[in-house]
């Protein structure tokens, strides 16, 4: 018999599910034989690696410490391997000052919740990450959080103009106001403007008011020939303020590094509540940051990235043309603008294949052993329910081409059994059926009302990315 916590707990569980989010306990969530990688974030193909792998192996034997330094950085935790990794990442990435961090969620959580002070504003894209949503909830300035429509200029200069108005702090240049953006969103594969941003936000704000941070979770390791990230790519180090560079998903580990000023750098240190409370990076994965970092900053890595791109490109060229005679809610490939002042190479590896059966579609390139995962609505508005797929470096061309005749053989089967339904004018088209079912009613924004603003968000979304 259930308590009564267990009994809520299963409820909120089944009204979920009911709802169509996905709900997962990830026991039975393994794939059986996997096939090409096209889903991860392994952008590099590095997590694979069977070169980089052996050096670390050889590197980390010569190691003195490998394990585990039995504290925060702050107590026990703080080894001459971390100091000379922040003094790496800081020389490498031209940047200020350098601060490292378990993961990318505490970085963000950490800057977030600490840095922003009472009558600063924070000024967000509606899809960033939850990590920063997290630590803006946390956050002094929470009283003054204002989203921006996803990627649109007019509606940051709205804003902007908005925030001047409402708080005479800032207009009078005495506090500040941030403006948080991804270089890389994940779930469009879509660019933040950022020289646009730059712009904005001089033009509009009075000088050393606005501080613009930059997430390159998506990102860092696979722009600039070093993998230095976007920001370094569009040359505006000098004009980012703040930025983050996450090992998880191109770099095949874990951590993360802010790149910031100095003063931000020991504020954080000591007001950064997950920076603070957390057991610093195991030996282990320092020695594992820099054998990738060495490896990436060879020519090896600049023919990863060169390869990346080459690929996202012949992906994007090859699926367009597949999909020409394809309905578009069977599946669709969104088409992208490129923002104003990118350099024509600058290729996103990210594709959102829109398709009114997500949950359909993944099922069944998951029986082919792809690790695709469905967004389906409410995840999603209607209309724009997807499977991302995510090109590597180590992909081949025949790997994106057996992806796209299994995207196409999906189609027909769907085409086809559309067609035998209206056919047989059965009351409902499968297809319709399917996307009945894969639905919910409503979709359900969290809305937090605080005196003054009101953040809403997206629980679904926060849950899933
Ligand atoms: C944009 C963005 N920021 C931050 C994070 C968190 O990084 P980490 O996985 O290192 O905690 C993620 C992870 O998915 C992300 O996509």
């Amino acid at each position: 018999m259930s308590t009564p916590l267990e009994a809520v707990l299963e409820k909120a569980l089944h009204e979920r599910q009911r709802r169509s989010i996905p709900v997962t306990d990830l026991l039975d969530d393994v794939l059986p034989s996997p096939a090409a990688d096209l889903f991860s974030n392994d952008y590099l193909s590095l997590c694979t690696d069977p070169r980089l792998r052996q050096t670390f192996l050889d590197n980390v034997s010569q190691e003195p410490l490998v394990f585990g330094t039995g504290g925060s950085r702050l107590m026990s935790g703080n080894a001459p391997a971390h100091l000379e990794f922040e003094h790496r990442m800081k020389t490498f990435f031209r940047a200020p000052a350098a601060l490292l961090f378990n993961s990318g969620y505490d970085a963000n959580v950490a800057f977030w919740h600490s840095i922003p002070q009472p009558g600063d504003a924070v000024i967000f894209d509606e899809l960033v990450h939850a990590s920063t949503r997290d630590g803006l909830l946390a956050s002094r300035a929470r009283m003054a959080l204002y989203p921006f429509l996803h990627n649109s200029i007019s509606s940051l200069r709205d804003t902007i103009l908005h925030v001047m108005r409402a708080h005479h702090g800032i207009s009078a240049g005495r506090a500040t106001v941030f403006i948080a953006v991804e270089s890389l969103y994940s779930m469009d594969g879509d660019f933040a403007p950022l020289p646009e941003i730059v712009r904005l936000v001089d033009e509009l704000l009075p000088v050393g008011c606005g501080h613009i941070v930059v997430d390159e979770a998506h990102s860092t390791g696979i722009y600039d020939s070093q993998g230095r990230g976007l920001v370094t790519a569009l040359g505006l180090e000098k004009r980012i303020d703040t930025v983050l560079h996450t090992f998880g998903k191109a770099r095949a580990l874990t951590g993360a590094v802010l790149l910031c000023s100095p003063v931000v750098r020991k504020y954080i240190i000591n007001y950064g509540r997950p920076f603070i409370f957390s057991t610093s990076l195991s030996h282990s994965t320092i020695c594992a940051l820099n054998t990738c970092f060495d490896y990436v900053e060879n020519p090896t890595g600049a023919e990863l990235i060169t390869s990346l791109h080459n690929l996202s490109r012949t992906f994007e060229r090859k699926l367009t043309a597949a999909l020409r005679s394809t309905p578009a809610h069977i599946l669709a490939l969104p088409s992208r603008l490129t923002p104003l002042d990118f350099p024509s190479d600058i290729v996103s590896p990210i594709f959102p294949i829109l398709t009114s059966a997500p949950i359909s579609l993944a099922k069944f390139l998951r029986d082919l052993g792809y690790a695709a995962r469905p967004v389906p609505y409410p995840v999603v508005p209607r209309g724009q329910e997807r499977i991302r797929v995510v090109i590597h470096a180590r992909n081949t061309e025949e790997e994106l081409e057996e992806l796209i005749a299994r995207l196409l053989e999906w189609s027909s089967a769907m085409q086809e059994a559309e067609r035998g339904e209206k056919e047989r004018d059965a009351p409902a088209a499968e297809v319709a059926g399917k996307r009945k079912s894969e639905s919910a009613k409503d979709r359900i924004p969290f809305t937090i009302s605080l005196p003054g603003t009101t953040l809403r968000i997206d629980l679904s979304v926060l849950n899933l990315r």
